[in-house]
């Protein structure tokens, strides 16, 4: 497994193997890699002749207050979880080989990124679609792969691809729960043990309104009510939001559709965590 730390030893590392006529799966994280990450990777792994796992944790998609620095981090254990699950590649720029001083061209989304996430962190999406675009140029992978935990990301990702014409075809996989349906993350870390028994609200919330839906509500604010009285039945939990929304424009809808989507976010004490569920009936 190569380490490649310049955009100038990926290239040369990408267009030796594209000379042979393989094709290349990139799946672009953070680090701290769990489950979510290594199902990714599974994926790119099926579809694939080479692999490339990128690790950076992106400063411009973060807020001022929020945890860059605290981010979680343990190299160590990425790379022997990146080894075992045969990945070709490591890609782990420092921050100065990706932003160089000047930088200043930013990759901007349209409508998709104002609701739910963009709405509570201005600036979140343009980091992401900014840097995912680098990566993209960077790695020119055959296809990328997104984890459907992040559902607004993947549906940024996708429009950013359509709408520029980039020649990457997105992949979204399903979400990686673990047993009490809490959805795996590198922030689930930073709960304390009381924390994460109350983190199960909200799968427990989400549940709850997927079975009001099959049961026939088709009010979106009687979902929406009955997913917020269960987050606030818990002492630690606050509420960012909970949106019953179109999984295409993202936009908040009065009615269940054939296909919706239930978001949330919220606060266990200091941890924000999101997760989502798409109903289809
Ligand atoms: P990160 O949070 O590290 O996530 C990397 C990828 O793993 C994303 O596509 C995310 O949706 C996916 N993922 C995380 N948890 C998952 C789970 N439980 N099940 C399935 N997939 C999961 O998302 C980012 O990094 C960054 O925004 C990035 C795209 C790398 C740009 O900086």
């Amino acid at each position: 497994m190569e380490i490649l730390t310049t955009v100038s030893a990926t290239r040369r590392f990408i267009a030796a193997h594209k000379q042979q006529g393989k094709t290349v799966g990139l799946v672009p994280t953070m680090g701290y890699l769990h489950q979510g990450h290594l199902s990714l990777v599974e994926g790119a792994r099926k579809d694939n002749d080479v692999v490339v796992v990128s690790i950076f944790v992106n400063p411009t998609q973060f807020g001022p207050q929020e945890d860059l620095d605290r981010y979680p981090r343990d190299m160590e254990k990425d790379r022997n979880s990146c080894h075992q699950a045969g990945v070709d590649a490591i890609f782990m720029p420092s921050a100065a080989e990706m932003y160089q001083p000047g930088f200043d061209t930013w990759v901007q989304v349209g409508s998709v990124t104002e609701t739910l996430c963009g709405a509570s962190r201005p600036g979140h999406f343009r980091g992401v679609a900014t840097v995912v675009t680098k990566l993209f140029n960077i790695v020119q992978p055959h296809r990328a792969y997104f984890g459907l935990k992040d559902f607004q990301q993947a549906v940024v990702i996708k429009k950013m691809v359509q709408d520029l014409n980039m020649p990457v075809e997105i992949v979204a996989l399903p979400t990686v729960r673990e047993e009490d349906g809490l959805a795996v993350s590198s922030r689930n870390e930073y709960l304390t043990p009381k924390e994460r028994a109350q983190a199960r609200v909200l799968y427990r919330a989400l549940r709850a309104g997927k079975e009001l839906i099959l049961a026939g509500e088709c009010q979106a604010q009687a979902i929406r009510k009955a997913m917020e009285d269960e987050i606030n039945s818990v002492p630690a939990a606050k509420i960012d939001y909970v949106s019953v929304c179109d999984p295409t424009t993202l936009a908040e809808v009065d009615a269940i559709a054939p296909a919706t989507l239930l978001a949330l976010a919220v606060k266990i004490g200091d941890t924000r965590l999101i997760d989502n569920m798409l109903v289809e009936i």
